[in-house]
């Protein structure tokens, strides 16, 4: 596959795909291939699979036929949730890491983090013990999120009754709805197992504290971390 961006001048479209991609885009302007051209050299995220390119940008994915520079369509990002299959179980260190929180301005940690026993322990030999239960969030055949609950006693450990829940969207897909739909989902998947309650930990400056608050999650007391950092423990009936 070429580069996108550098082959930008060959993208076009048919006369149905520029109707399409207004309608589901409901763009006011009629030059859609020059709106689409933008859209790529701004986007957030490009990537190859298949035989198609994916931009992301905007809460906008656009899908251009990677031989043919040809934009087939273009729509909001519409992730779907399903429940975590074993074959997912691979993509869980980098959700782990994802859902490290990291307050603006700071620097990265080294990806090596999540081998700290107190995080490694939220992915160790995960499926194997019951109250390990998973939901992903795909789009276009990319795992962009993931919510996930195991019965450990980790940060947010309540009782051994209480399932505790880590998420994390990938950062160009945040903000979009995703981790409500993967909340949602897990909340679904925790009741048909008969669970009657989740907990979880965040820390206080985190604006995931919100996100939780409006999921029905309550403040329950209080945690410090590996690295001394105060967390709110959370609970939430279900
Ligand atoms: C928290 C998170 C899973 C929410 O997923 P999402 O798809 O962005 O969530 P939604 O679009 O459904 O809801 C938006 C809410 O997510 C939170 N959120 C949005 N962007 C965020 C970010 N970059 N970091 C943390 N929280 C964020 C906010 O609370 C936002 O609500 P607000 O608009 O009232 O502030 C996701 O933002 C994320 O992965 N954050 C980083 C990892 C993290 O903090 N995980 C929780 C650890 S306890």
């Amino acid at each position: 596959m070429e580069d996108l961006t550098s082959n930008i001048d060959k993208i076009h479209t048919t006369s149905m795909g520029a109707e399409r991609i207004k309608r589901n885009l409901n763009l006011q302007t009629d030059d859609v291939v020059a709106w689409c051209k933008d859209a790529v050299k701004q986007a957030d995220i490009i990537m190859g699979l298949g035989k198609n390119w994916y931009t992301y940008g905007g809460g906008n994915v656009i899908t251009i036929n990677a031989n043919s520079y040809t934009v087939i369509t273009a729509h909001k990002i519409n992730a779907k949730v399903r429940v975590m299959r074993e074959s997912d179980y691979e993509c869980l260190p980098e959700f782990l890491y994802q859902a490290i929180f990291v307050p603006e301005g700071e620097k990265l940690p080294p990806r090596s983090v999540i081998n700290i026993p107190e995080i490694f322990v939220y992915i160790k030999d995960f499926g194997t013990q019951q109250g390990d239960l998973g939901v992903v969030a795909e789009q276009n055949g990319q795992i962009v999120g993931a919510a996930w609950t195991r019965t450990i006693p980790a940060y947010g450990h309540i009782d051994s009754e209480t399932p505790e829940l880590a998420i994390s969207v990938l950062p160009e897909f945040r903000g979009y709805g995703i981790g409500t739909k993967l909340m949602k989902k897990l909340f679904d998947v925790l009741r048909e197992n008969s669970y009657k309650q989740t907990s979880l930990s965040v820390q206080k400056n985190n604006p995931a504290v919100r996100f939780y608050q409006r999921l029905g999650y309550e403040m329950t007391g209080e945690r410090l971390d590996h690295a001394g950092h105060e967390d709110h423990l959370m609970k939430k009936d279900l």
